[in-house]
């Protein structure tokens, strides 16, 4: 198995998630179901933390990769901090057990009920993202009579090298503001007495498998700090983003260690920030499947799966490979063949995977590895399908963290005209 990390593994031809057998999961709690490995997540969040040692860090999980409230309570219990997006991220951070200090809120469009919200829980920072929401951020510190801690984030134009739909960091991107009018925004800043400059935050692109624009980003950053230092403007930390890659199929992107020395480049005095998301939960979680039936064309293939693009977006979305691992050996109806999994959505673009080879069968169960991160946290009811429940593994004890949504679930809230 090319995906599999310490805490997924094989006995007997049996897939494993610690210390249990994927196939009971499917069975306890049905398909399509998200399982978790606490194991990872907690081994992916220390090898981080370890990497930075005595050097001053702070790590803030990015929610939007996958909020569920269990996993942040135990990223929070490790003592995480957490970078949102939105009021929505916000509360449940809250509910998770951090406080505002533990916080950074990110996002390109933040509201005014957003800003008062994270304002009011004492927020750690706001990445601020054009000279328009420094104005609102203003008046709305001015009107709850506080200081709004910021940063602004800049938009450095590195080349990122990953998929065009998470790239972030490039002139032509709608996030940051572009670096050379940073300073500019860092002077009106400085003057606005509502207003108290933290640091300087980026985030050039997800995905990241190559060092050398991480390397650049952290120059051109530090370049920036030194100049507004030299205008008399200091900063505590600065905010390399997230965007650490994982390996889905054959990509090797730099291990924790090589890329936290990279922006240990960064002079001493800064405190170094991080977002991370992907690389912390991504490896972490699978998308459990049941082949429904065997479509066999004369040009194709098709396992028609129970889990499809409402599950998981990604292959739809960024034409993403997730590898395909059967549960338990093959039956002995199976057909082997390179079959495309395509999921019961009624859209061509829905599909999970393309030409693997495999032995199946109605009803042959397989595991879409690495789909821990924005996975669930992308998924819709879209045909009105519920949400597949979401189970956290630790040890030898499955915990039911979300239940399977309903159909009458998926009603609640909507009204019929009387
Ligand atoms: N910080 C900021 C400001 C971000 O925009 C993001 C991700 C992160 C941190 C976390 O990045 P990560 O470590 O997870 O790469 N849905 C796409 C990924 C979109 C990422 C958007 N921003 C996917 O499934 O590949």
């Amino acid at each position: 198995m090319s995906s599999t990390t310490a805490n997924f593994r094989r006995v007997d031809g049996h897939l494993l998630i610690e210390q249990v057998p994927l196939t009971a999961i499917a069975a306890r709690f049905g398909t399509p179901c998200y399982v978790y490995s606490r194991a990872q997540l907690v081994r992916n969040w220390q090898a981080y933390d370890s990497a930075f040692g005595a050097r001053a860090h702070r790590i803030h999980y990015a929610v939007k990769a996958n909020g569920n409230l269990a996993l942040l309570q135990v990223l929070h219990q490790l003592g995480s901090g957490f970078d949102i997006v939105s009021g929505g991220e916000l509360a449940r951070t809250l509910a998770a057990g951090a406080v505002g200090a533990d916080l950074v809120f990110s996002g390109v469009g933040k509201s005014r009920a957003e800003l008062i919200a994270a304002l009011q829980t004492g927020i750690g920072c706001i990445n601020i993202e054009s000279a328009a929401e420094l104005d609102r951020l203003a008046d709305v510190a001015k009107q709850l009579s506080c200081r709004a801690p910021v940063a602004f984030r800049v938009n450095p134009d590195v080349d990122p090298k990953t998929h065009p739909y998470i790239s972030t960091g490039l002139e032509q991107n709608k996030f940051g503001v572009p670096i050379s009018e940073a300073s500019t925004l860092y002077r009106a800043a400085a003057a606005l007495p509502q207003i108290e400059i933290k640091g300087i935050a980026c985030h050039i692109g997800s995905q990241l498998t190559e060092l050398a624009p991480i390397a650049d980003t952290v120059h051109r950053i530090v370049d920036l700090a030194l100049r507004l230092e030299a205008e008399g403007i200091s900063l505590a930390h600065l905010d390399l983003g997230g965007g650490l890659g994982i390996r889905y199929q054959d990509e090797n992107p730099p291990s924790f260690a090589a890329y936290v020395d990279t922006l240990c480049r960064i002079p001493e005095r800064f405190e170094i920030h991080i977002e991370p998301g992907r690389s912390i939960v991504g490896d972490a979680g699978v998308l459990l499947t049941t082949v429904e039936y065997l479509k066999l064309t004369a040009t194709r293939h098709f396992a028609i799966c129970d889990a499809a693009m409402t599950e998981l977006i990604r292959p739809a979305l960024y034409e993403a490979w997730h590898d395909v691992e059967p549960l338990a050996p093959a039956g002995g109806a199976a057909v082997l063949a390179s079959y495309d999994l395509v999921g019961p959505v009624c859209e061509s673009a829905d599909f999970l995977a393309h030409g693997r080879q495999l032995a199946l069968q109605s009803g042959s169960q397989l595991a879409l590895m690495n789909a821990g991160a924005y996975g669930f946290a992308m998924a819709s009811n879209y045909n009105a399908r519920p949400r597949p429940p979401e189970v956290l593994v630790d040890g030898e004890n499955a915990h039911e963290i979300r239940a399977r949504e309903t159909w009458a679930g998926l009603m609640v809230g909507e009204r019929m005209l009387g």
